[in-house]
Parts: structure tokens; sequence; C-alpha cells
């Protein structure tokens, strides 16, 4: 298999070619996943739920993010891999350099930092001027929910959605390369996908998005709670892992995930 880079990933947007990622966050899931299709795998700090139990991502730290990245990268050599910075590893210029750097060095492609206010294009900026390619992620940014009171669909009415807009407008002029929308009207993702030059990858956000997120344990169906609406436990319909994941990567090429039960007004 060929490295997969963010070159790929923009040629694939250039030929309007739909591409599939999940998350993971261990050697072997992320040997499987990218033996069954899989080229684009998040280390989400989704992790904090999904593997450590927490109700939210805010417990994840740094050294969480390294360990697993680390893990993820030594399962799937030639993926294209991006880490989440966890919540305050990103609150200065210089806390910035330090975690997104032990990232990169830990395997990660690219980092990915939620929101899109002027601070972080700054830090989006300034950390592209050090040679360290950032994803964005807009709409539902889930460490922000204390500010948000809840998990919930953004950018409902007008003002949010122009705000989501322009932010992620200005999160290209600062360097992103690629961005995450979470939880949007699928109009509004449309709008956004067609705006921007860079690859979009959507989560609960349509299926205009370039591409689609989804997390492996509501694939999988592996969730303690119920998996969210706009997910699909594709091992429903299917007898093993790697067959799961395929179905996934086939029905989001072809346009078949995600149908209307999974999409947002
Ligand atoms: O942490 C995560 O898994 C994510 C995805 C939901 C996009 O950010």
């Amino acid at each position: 298999m060929n490295k997969t880079t963010i070159n790929t990933l923009l040629e694939w947007k250039k030929n309007k070619k739909k591409f599939a990622c999940i998350t993971a966050y261990d050697f072997t899931f992320a040997n499987l996943f990218s033996k069954s299709g899989i080229n684009v795998i998040l280390v989400g700090d989704s992790l904090g739920m999904t593997i450590q139990g927490y109700s939210t991502t805010l417990q994840v730290t740094i050294q969480d993010m390294i360990y697993h990245t680390q893990c993820v990268r030594k399962g799937a050599p030639d993926s294209f891999i991006m880490s989440d910075m966890p919540f305050m590893s990103y609150s200065s210029l210089n806390d910035a350099y330090k975690n997104a750097a032990l990232l990169i060095q830990s395997g990660a492609n690219m980092v990915k930092i939620e929101g899109g206010e002027k601070w972080i294009c700054n830090i989006v900026n300034n950390l592209v001027k050090r040679s360290i390619p950032v994803c964005g992620h807009l709409g539902l940014t889930p460490q922000s929910i204390n500010m948000i009171g809840g998990y919930k669909i953004a950018g409902r009415n007008q003002k949010d959605s122009e705000k989501i807009i322009s932010n992620s407008i200005s999160l290209e002029k600062s360097g992103i390369q690629l961005i995450v929308l979470e939880c949007i009207p699928w109009k509004l993702a449309q709008k956004i996908t067609q705006t921007l030059s860079i690859p979009v990858i959507g989560i609960g956000s349509g299926k205009m998005t370039d591409g689609q997120i989804l997390v492996m344990h509501d694939i999988l169906g592996i969730t303690v709670n119920n998996i969210p609406s706009f997910s699909k436990k594709f091992m429903n319909e299917s007898y093993d892992i790697k067959n799961a994941i395929n179905k996934y990567v086939k029905s989001v090429e072809n346009e078949l995930f995600p149908s209307k039960e999974h999409i947002f007004d």
C-alpha cells in the first residue's frame, strides 16, 4: 500500500472521491482498520470516553495522546494519522509548540485543534510556520462542553451558522489543511465544503462533506451507552470486524452513508 498523505486527500477532494476515516487508539485495531480499506485514522481525545471511561474528553492528557498515537502508528505505518491536541494543551503558543511537536514525534502526520476564534487561528498560523500540519474542528466542540452546556447540534440559527462559516474561512487562511465538522446541519456542512479548498470531514454533518469520520466503538456496536443517532453500527450487517469496516468504507464511497436518518436539518 502507498502511504496516504495530505496530497492524497487533496486529490480525493479534487476528484470528488468520498473517503471514510475512523478513530483508533491501539496497535491491533489500527492494523486491522488499515487492512480493511481505511487510509485516514484519528487518534481522538474521545479516548477519554471510549478507553478511559470518563464522561467527557476533558481529563485526557498529552501523555495519554502520545501513548495512543505511538500505538496506532505502529499498527498503521502507511496511514494518514491525525492526533487530537487535548484540552488545555494549546492554550498558549509555547504549550502548543511543545505538545504538537510531541504528537508529531509520536507518529502523527497532523494535529487537530478545536475552535476557530482569533486566538486559535494565531496558534494554527504559528504551528504551520513551524512545519506542524493542523486540522481544524468546528461545530460541536467537545472540549468546550462546560461552555456549551451539553452535546447538541451546532449552527442551527443564523448567527451561529454564520460564525461557523467565517471561522472556517479564517482557519483556512491561517493554514489548516483539513477540517472536521461535528454535528452541524447538512446544508451548512455543504456550504463550507463548497467554500473551502481543503478537504472537509464530517461527523453527524450530512453526506455532502468530502469525507466522513466515525468513532470505532459506534461502528462496532461496543459502546456502553446507545450509539449517537448520526452514527451506524456496521457490525450489525457483518460477520466480522474487517467486513464491518469494509462495509463502512464502501457505504461512504458510494454515498450510501450517512443516509436520511443520520443527518440533521
Ligand atoms: O475525538 C474524536 O474522536 C473526534 C471525532 C469525534 C471527530 O474528535
